[in-house]
Formats: C-alpha cells, sequence, structure tokens
C-alpha cells in the first residue's frame, strides 16, 4: 500500500453514517480526527442508489425472515471509496467487513492492522450483505465477539477504536496503549487514585512507598496473578510464549 502522509485514512461505508459522529467528536478518537491524525470519510451506499425509493435492501431468495443488503450499492460505494482514497493519497486500500462470522478480533491482530494506514470498513445490517459482493470485494471479515448487533456500525467503531488509539502521538504517554490489558499478553494490574482511604478500603501500601522498582515488580505480579486466574486461556499461552 502507497501513502503519502502519516495519518490514519478510514472509509466507512454505512447506511447510517450519523452513527460515527461519536467516533468523530468524542474523547481520544474525536481528538484524532479533528487534528487531521485521522482522516474520517463516510458513505452511504443509499446515495448510490439511481431508483427514487433508494433501495438497499431486497428480500432473501428462497424465503425466510429479514432483508438483505444488495451488492450493486454497496459496490458503488466501495468503489466511490477506494476512488476517495487514490484522491487523497492512499492506493490498494484493503476493504474489511464486519461481520459475526468474521474472524474474532485480538489486539495481536489490531496491532498487526496498526501497521498499514488506510482502511475501507463496509458495515452490514438487517440479514446481512449478498454473498456475492462479500466474495468479490471484501479482503477480510472481522468479528467482535460471538453474539449478534443490529448492524456494523457499533463493531466497527469498537475495531476503529482500537486502531487509532494505536497510532502514533494519539494517546499521551500518561495513558500510553503499552500499559494495556492484552499488549504484551497480560491481563493489567489494578490501579488506584485519591483518596488513599475510600469507605474503610485503603491502596496497597507499596503504590504510596515511591519505590519504583517495588511498585513495577508488584504491578507485574498483579498482573501475572490476575490473567492466572480470570484468564487461564492467555495465561497458557503466556507461559509458553515466555517459557516461564
Ligand atoms: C443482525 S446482523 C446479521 C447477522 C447474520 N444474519 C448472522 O447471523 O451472521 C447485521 C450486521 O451486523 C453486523 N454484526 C453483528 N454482529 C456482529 C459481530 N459480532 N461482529 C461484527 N459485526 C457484527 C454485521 O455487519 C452484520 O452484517
Amino acid at each position: 500500500m502507497f501513502r503519502s502522509e502519516t495519518a490514519l485514512w478510514l472509509g466507512v461505508i454505512s447506511v447510517l453514517p450519523e452513527m460515527f459522529d461519536a467516533l468523530a467528536a468524542q474523547g481520544v478518537t474525536g481528538r484524532a480526527v479533528q487534528t487531521g491524525r485521522v482522516i474520517l470519510h463516510r458513505f452511504n451506499p443509499r446515495d448510490f442508489v439511481v431508483d427514487g425509493y433508494r433501495r438497499i435492501d431486497d428480500r432473501p431468495y428462497g424465503g425466510g425472515p429479514g432483508m438483505v443488503m444488495m451488492a450493486e450499492p454497496l459496490q458503488a460505494a466501495i468503489r466511490a471509496a477506494k476512488t476517495q482514497a487514490a484522491l487523497d493519497g492512499w492506493h490498494e486500500v484493503p476493504v474489511l467487513c464486519m461481520s459475526p462470522q468474521g474472524r474474532v478480533l485480538k489486539q495481536a491482530d489490531v496491532q498487526a492492522m496498526a501497521r498499514q494506514q488506510a482502511f475501507i470498513v463496509l458495515c452490514g445490517r438487517y440479514e446481512g450483505i449478498d454473498e456475492r459482493l462479500l466474495a468479490k470485494e471484501v479482503d477480510a471479515e472481522w468479528s467482535i465477539g460471538d453474539y449478534v448487533v443490529s448492524g456494523g456500525e457499533l463493531p466497527a467503531m469498537v475495531l476503529l477504536d482500537a486502531l487509532i488509539r494505536l497510532q502514533d502521538q494519539v494517546l499521551g504517554d500518561a495513558d500510553s496503549a503499552d500499559q494495556d490489558s492484552f499488549s504484551h499478553g497480560l491481563l493489567d494490574c489494578p490501579h488506584y487514585t485519591r483518596p488513599p482511604d475510600w469507605e474503610g478500603l485503603d491502596v496497597p501500601e507499596v503504590l504510596r512507598s515511591g519505590d519504583h522498582a517495588a511498585i513495577a515488580r508488584w504491578r507485574f505480579e498483579q498482573q501475572c496473578e490476575r490473567t492466572r486466574q480470570r484468564r487461564p486461556d492467555l495465561w497458557d499461552e503466556w507461559r509458553k510464549m515466555t517459557g516461564r
């Protein structure tokens, strides 16, 4: 993939593009968009339909409940997104589709994706998308977990938030993603802030000791213990990976 600058370029394809206002306007992701660190374009498949009804769905062949998103308007929206990407200086941009049938997203996948600088993300609705569109236009399908939500917009925002926060200069040192759960295979340690005594519960003494080596040791032990107790699957993987 060729890129003309260091921003992350995102094109989302959705029949509810306003849902991405939350991503574009609020918090860490909002700041990244507003400062130009992230370029976010939205494409509504309805804008690419020629009939007067702006219809993007139809009944499923074979019968059954619900409607299916039609291939044609989605393909036109993907082409428009690719054209926009090329105008902005990005070429060969992968098309990702959010789907409960996709590979379940892990932090390691997000870390790998964060090395690329442009994505088109397709959001399904209704019963899903005509399979032929997926076969012809989509490079990868991603799921946010083994449950079904009503549309691909929230899953897309989950993926995009996870990607955006890994971009350089998006998080300050204070909230570096490097300390987060999963970034090195373990869960994060517990955190405390003022007051030192709250409803009879105090803060572990070591965190108030000023002894940085002891604090780092305690935090690491807590990470290990939490992971072992809460996520034995991750703990086994981490032990294999590190030989501990
Ligand atoms: C109601 S769902 C369709 C579910 C589909 N009939 C199935 O059972 O696989 C509508 C859209 O929501 C999105 N979606 C729902 N759950 C998801 C998940 N766990 N991960 C990613 N996308 C999801 C997808 O874009 C999907 O096309």
